[in-house]
């Protein structure tokens, strides 16, 4: 079975949470790794892992909130890393997509929760946009692993963040007719990749258009094993095998 490894399976964007967990199980995805972004998102998902055996999570402050969080929220995150089913901290990182005016607070907010991360030894999920000078060089000042999600850099970039333990997440945009992103993961060892859908962003082809849900792990999967040329059971087992070593489940 799959993991869907980065997921925002919240009651905002789904009615029933149980019935997209069993469609996802039909068609082969079996565990996820739930990610917050602020402090409603992160008490979701501690709540939703409590209930659900197959959900894991994982907490931290959305760059896109760097305005709006408080001390308080990251203290919330201190208070429950600890959880046994909170296995990494994110969604954290950098993004320069919309604006940069408020890079130094953005900075701020990843560098301490990179030092959170390292504390605790807990594994880190990156969200990283129009942002990997500074990416790159804000986590080499930290001693954490854990993925960069929604990779959508170079051959270079890439080799850059495996050398420094990252697995580097590979979403639904690998279908999309135009991505480039295909022809630099087919160069990639594949002991480095993740599979995740971004669930409800990020719909793979043919289903493009409508909102995620983890089964869709499925196409993904699909694609990049004819990618590679291997058989899905075969992208299953090496997938698994990289989240282990890195999530430890
Ligand atoms: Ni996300």
């Amino acid at each position: 079975m799959f993991t869907d490894t980065h997921c925002h399976l919240y009651s905002e964007y789904y009615e029933d949470i149980l019935e997209v967990i069993k469609d996802a199980k039909e068609k082969k995805v079996d565990r996820f790794i739930n990610n917050g972004c602020d402090r409603l998102s992160n008490l979701e998902v501690l709540k939703l892992i409590s209930i659900y055996k197959e959900m894991y999570g994982a907490i931290g402050i959305h760059p896109e909130n760097v305005l709006s969080y408080n001390l308080d929220d990251l203290k919330f995150i201190e208070e429950n890393i600890n959880n046994p089913k909170i296995i990494a901290i994110g969604e954290i990182g950098l993004d320069y997509y919309y604006t940069k005016e408020n890079k130094e607070e953005q900075i701020k907010l990843f560098s301490s929760q990179l030092s959170l991360a390292e504390k605790y030894h807990k594994p880190v999920i990156i969200h990283s946009r129009e942002a990997t000078e500074d990416t790159i060089n804000i986590l080499k000042r930290h001693h954490v692993k854990g993925v960069i999600h929604s990779f959508s850099g170079s051959k270079e970039t890439a080799q850059e963040y495996i050398k420094m333990g990252f697995l580097l997440g590979i979403n639904g945009v690998i279908t999309f007719k135009n991505a480039k992103i295909k022809d630099v993961i087919k160069e990639l060892p594949l002991n480095n990749l993740v599979l995740e859908t971004d669930s409800p962003y990020l719909t793979p082809e043919p289903f493009r258009g409508t909102t995620n849900n983890p089964s869709h792990i499925l196409e993904i999967a699909n694609f990049t094993a004819s990618l590679f040329n291997i058989s899905l059971s075969e992208l299953m087992q090496i997938t698994n095998q990289n989240i282990k070593r890195v999530f430890q489940i």
